[in-house]
């Protein structure tokens, strides 16, 4: 059964560290997939609508978004490319309790990543969905929305 855990708070160290790619051939399956599963009940239960593996206090390359029906789990996302044009957007996190901010993010991206069992695929996001890729994979490279926020709300 998936567990709920128990997300980090900034000024965390693990939120600024810049996590470490998976290499899936050395997990074990069975680990991987348990806790890609509890990443997503934790990002239910928050509710939040993205986590990322730092925010649970693992420096690895994994990020969970919020998606209907199923939800993405992304292992080494990586924004292959962007639109020029960006949005300003409000935007909050959940290891930056009680706190919105206004930010620019692109449009669209493209997405590179890899299945829970290794396989490569891409994706593309617009708008809202878009937003919450760039703010992931951010996490990814210790950065927080509140490093680049024009303003708080
Ligand atoms: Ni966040």
């Amino acid at each position: 059964m998936p567990k709920v855990l128990l997300i980090v708070h900034e000024p965390n160290t693990v939120l600024r560290a810049r996590a470490k790619d998976i290499i899936i051939s050395k997990w074990d399956p069975k680990e991987l997939k348990q806790l890609a599963e509890d990443m997503v009940l934790t990002m239910k239960k928050a509710p939040g609508v993205g986590l990322a593996a730092p925010q649970i206090g693992k420096s690895i390359r994994l990020i969970i978004v919020d998606h209907t029906p199923e939800p993405f789990v992304l292992i080494n996302p990586k924004i292959k490319k962007h639109s020029l044009r960006r949005d300003t957007l409000e935007e909050g996190c959940l290891s930056v309790p009680g706190k919105y901010g206004l930010i620019k993010r692109y449009k669209s991206v493209q997405v590179k990543a890899q299945t829970l069992d290794g396989k490569p695929f891409e994706l593309e996001a617009k708008g809202f969905l878009a937003e919450i890729f760039q703010h992931e994979i951010d996490h990814l490279n210790g950065t927080l929305y509140i490093d680049k926020a024009l303003k708080f709300i």
